[in-house]
């Protein structure tokens, strides 16, 4: 099937090229949707001056042109020279019927595939994830499904804060405890009690934190003893985290851990090579570099620490390698990190250093999908009554909580309503963060998130639930209905099938800015066409090819919806 867009535009463009000259076989058709018909084609005023034309001299005869072909029912000059363009309903209906039968449902393929390394997520050893964590890893990976989804080889990476000045502390005050116990704390995700207990002892005890600071002498040294520990502190947090993206559906893997540890052997090269090539210089006994284009206060220039006079390195430097790595060793032609807005400044010193140091050479691209806030009512950052963090796990539990309550209620069987709610409560979240532009700032408010009606996740999951019912109740397979003719005979059933053809264009819609929320507004839109047609077209009580075209219109419906959800990551109740 082709996407209505995209076959208008070659339509527009054979116009423009018989009427001005071949040269015009590739102009910018400038396909958009319009109020008044199905598209408008905007070339002829782009074109006037090159020309040598007026627009509606342009439009008009390319109009007609278009009007002549068998896809096209109405071609209109409109205003200043707009062309306003109506698709036949056989063209509709056949490429429906052309897309209910392809297993992509019109999503292409990426040509040519890219190597693309998606950084998101951020957790860090021994520290429980919080709210904030929420959107980078949620946003991260609906991204990673649909570059995936696209053909790319996507590399995800989670920068695990795994290496760093507590150890030694966590190390000693593990042994205190036991190892049984500590399992049990940080696999639970009991981190800040386990951290706070370990820092209260470094305060008060003196020989405590004697004991720490040589541990820490120890770890840096590669001691195999404080190397065990220190892994044992790791794999605990690692069990938490995988709950935790089990339960959040989150397609990170061990595997796709890429730790700060794990860039430590390069880190002495990495300092090396740039200070060989004057890139990094000594500044008061540190190691620095100083990207060009970057003034701070009194003009001057904003350093990346790569190692501090004491020889240690610190996250700049991992972020450093873990670049270089990227490109050179991975050979990734795209990187994108989703990551919190207050990291920008990080972001970009690091990417320029990338440039400067020959690394980051086109066509290979870099870039920070900036993640904004999610706050509390008054736009504050999210906090406990005691002024802490709000812990991502109690956030999920609440959301969850709040959907057995307005949604899954009516469900007797505890079991049944208890699948529902986890799906619909963390799809709610979910598809909060999913659905509006990621580097704008939103107010967590559940009652939103939970409404049956409006842009959310459970409208969503509601959508194609009663799709499934539908089905269930004429006792049929949406699976089956592949193959049916599909007729359009009422607005209501067009205005559905033509926004359906519209889903490879949104799917592809993401990549170019990394932004999920564009595949979201394409889903809500297509579950409000659903909802018009499904208020005004009888389904199970038509009668004969029309109650078949329904259905067929109901499958391809679900299977986009389905699709579409599963590429942000949000799962769809079988009932709800
Ligand atoms: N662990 C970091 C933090 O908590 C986030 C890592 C983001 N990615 C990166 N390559 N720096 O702030």
């Amino acid at each position: 099937m082709t996407d209505p867009e995209a076959a208008l535009g070659q339509l527009v463009r054979d116009a423009l090229a018989a009427e001005l000259g071949a040269a015009y076989a590739e102009a910018d058709p400038l396909i958009r949707p319009s109020g008044f018909a199905d598209y408008q084609s905007n070339a002829a005023m782009a074109l006037a001056k090159s020309v040598g034309r007026s627009p509606r001299a342009i439009a008009g005869p390319v109009a007609d042109r278009l009007g002549a072909s068998a896809s096209v029912a109405k071609a209109e000059v409109s205003g200043p020279g707009f062309i306003n363009i109506t698709l036949t309903d056989e063209w509709i209906a056949e490429q429906s019927i052309e897309q209910l039968a392809d297993p992509r449902l019109g999503v292409p393929r990426a040509e040519p595939s890219q190597t693309i390394v998606v950084d998101y997520s951020g957790p860090n050893v021994a520290k429980e994830l919080h709210a904030g964590h929420l959107r980078p890893t949620v946003v991260g990976d609906a991204i990673a499904r649909i570059l995936d989804h696209l053909g790319h080889d996507v590399v995800r990476a989670a920068h695990l804060g795994d290496w760093g000045t507590p150890f030694g502390m966590m190390i000693e005050h593990a042994l205190d405890v036991g190892e049984q116990a500590t399992y049990d704390l940080l696999a639970a995700g009991e981190f800040t009690e386990f951290y706070q207990a370990a820092r209260a002892k470094f305060v008060s005890d003196p020989g405590f934190a004697d004991r720490s600071r040589r541990r820490l002498v120890q770890l840096q040294a590669g001691d195999p003893e404080a190397m065990r520990l220190w892994r044992m502190l790791v794999d605990d947090s690692m069990e938490y985290l995988r709950q935790i993206y089990s339960r959040l559906n989150i397609t990170l893997t061990d595997a796709d851990m890429a730790p700060e540890s794990f860039y430590d052997p390069m880190l002495a090269d990495v300092c090396e090579d740039l200070e060989r090539r004057g890139i990094a210089v000594i500044s008061d006994g540190a190691l620095c570099a100083f990207p060009p284009g970057f003034t701070g206060r009194d003009n001057k220039p904003v350093p990346l620490m790569l190692r501090k006079s004491d020889g240690g390195y610190g996250y700049d430097t991992t972020d450093v390698a873990a670049i270089r790595y990227r490109l050179t060793d991975l050979k990734a032609t795209r990187l994108i990190y989703v990551v919190g807005s207050e990291q920008s400044l990080h972001l970009q010193l690091i990417f320029e250093l990338a440039r400067q140091a020959g690394w980051l050479v086109p066509p290979a691209t870099a870039e920070h999908a900036v993640i904004g806030l999610m706050t509390g009512p008054g736009g504050q950052r999210l906090q406990t009554r005691s002024g802490e963090q709000v812990k991502l796990a109690s956030l999920m539990d609440e959301a969850v909580d709040r959907a057995a309550a307005v949604i899954a209620e009516r469900y007797v069987d505890p079991e049944q309503r208890r699948q529902i709610a986890e799906a619909v409560g963390i799809g709610a979240l979910k598809y909060g963060d999913l659905s509006v532009a990621r580097d704008s700032s939103y107010v967590l408010d559940f009652d939103r998130l939970l409404a049956l009606t409006g842009n959310t996740g459970p409208y969503l999951q509601y959508a194609a639930a009663r799709i499934r019912s539908i089905f269930a109740r004429a006792g049929l397979d949406p699976a089956t209905a592949a193959g049916d003719p599909i007729m359009l005979g009422t607005v209501a059933e067009r205005t559905l099938a033509l926004r359906l053809l519209g889903f490879g264009r949104a799917v592809t819609d993401v990549v170019v800015g990394a932004e999920p929320h564009k595949l979201a507004g394409f889903l809500f839109d297509t579950a409000s066409a659903f909802t018009t047609f499904y208020e005004q077209c009888p389904v199970l009580t038509a009668e004969g090819d029309t109650r078949r075209s329904r259905l067929a219109l109901c499958a391809l419906t679900l299977r986009v919806l389905v699709t579409g959800l599963g590429l942000l990551g949000i799962s769809v109740p079988e009932r709800m």
